[in-house]
């Protein structure tokens, strides 16, 4: 059949609370499970023009942000090969491909896990189309935008997700991301303020971070590290057990930090600032009682996540801060993807 179409998504990226970071032997196996809560604004919005034919040439070209964008195309055209055997039509269908985020590329915001989820989405809405499916299905979404980047697996749903099996959740796959369902209404809504730190790029790859973790001597230290910390993370989402959740978060972040540093080459990713933050945001805690935590990515710049109820006293707490910065993003929780348009005929 011929057909041609335009599909269009939003998808937000996510902050993981429990980190993946290191992988199994395998095609993207994460050596531990990893626990993220989805963001709401910060999102990539893409959109895919697309025509079929059973004669037709599979072509594919990528525009980020209005240029054409070799370098996705060259990572997308890895992708298609892994994600071939489930949607066997992308052996004849030219795709065209726009993209953009809404939030600063060098943010330290996962652009990877918005991105390679927003791609999914709409593979996932074409593949409904050619075999004439009411619904996508969200464990081949999770599993597609996993073969592109680990943590876009989890970007999918919201608003907290869980990805790497684990004994700890039922259900829990390495190949799919799925949703946590029982959390207590404290944890329905947090808010996100990431401090922007640094503006310049992450000097290493997420994939090179990751390949740090095959001959780490911390290695099985840290998968009984997030057992634990897993553990103790479903208990306070279901009890809204802030104390515990401040708790976990802050030592993940930490962990994260500490096994690139002890990594071969010691990777070292915070700036000054970083530290000094911390500290402030610590002190602060500790003087006044706001609850809040921090976390950070594979980056400098920090996320700092509170209940509503705190908003106006963490507000003031950085707006007083001594220590320099490069604007804030506001973010929250958030729910995943949206559907823009989706439109196709038959030509
Ligand atoms: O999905 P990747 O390969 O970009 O790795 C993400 C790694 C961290 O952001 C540091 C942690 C995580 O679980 O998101």
């Amino acid at each position: 059949m011929n057909l041609k179409g335009k599909v269009s998504y939003s998808s937000p990226s996510n902050i993981a609370i429990i980190k993946y970071w290191g992988k199994e032997p395998g095609d993207q196996i994460p050596m531990n499970p990893s626990l993220s809560m989805t963001l709401n604004e910060c999102r990539s919005f893409t959109t895919i023009a697309w025509t079929t034919a059973d004669n037709l040439a599979p072509t594919f070209e990528v525009w980020f942000e209005g240029a054409r964008a070799s370098e996705i195309e060259a990572k997308m055209e890895k992708w298609m090969v892994k994600i071939a055997a489930f949607y066997p039509w992308l052996a004849h269908t030219a795709l065209r491909v726009e993209t953009r985020n809404n939030f600063p590329h060098s943010a330290g915001i996962a652009s990877s896990a918005s991105g390679m989820s927003a791609l999914a989405m709409c593979l996932s809405a074409i593949d409904n189309h050619l075999r004439q499916k009411d619904s996508g299905d969200i464990f081949l979404q999770s599993n597609t935008a996993r073969l592109g980047s680990g943590s876009a697996s989890r970007s999918v749903t919201g608003p907290w997700v869980l990805w790497g099996e684990t004994p700890l959740y039922r259900g829990s796959s390495h190949e799919y991301a799925v949703k946590v369902t029982d959390v207590h209404p404290h944890f329905a809504r947090l808010h996100d303020t990431i401090i922007i730190v640094d503006k310049e790029p992450k000097s290493i790859s997420s994939r090179a971070g990751h390949g740090l973790m095959d001959d780490h001597p911390w290695r099985e230290g840290r998968v009984g590290q997030v057992n634990e910390n897993m553990t103790l993370l479903l208990q306070a989402l279901k009890e809204g057990d802030w104390q515990t959740f401040e708790k976990v978060t802050e030592n993940e972040a930490l962990s994260l930090h500490a096994l690139m540093l002890a990594s071969e080459g010691g990777m070292l990713l915070w700036k000054g600032n970083t530290v000094e933050w911390i500290h402030y945001l610590r002190q602060q805690r500790e003087k006044t009682g706001v609850p809040m935590a921090f976390t950070l990515d594979a980056g400098a710049n920090i996320h700092l996540l509170y209940p509503s109820q705190a908003s106006e006293q963490v507000e003031a707490i950085l707006q007083q801060s001594p220590v320099s910065h490069h604007g804030f993003i506001r973010d929250a929780t958030g729910y995943g993807p949206e559907k823009i348009f989706d439109t196709y005929e038959q030509y």
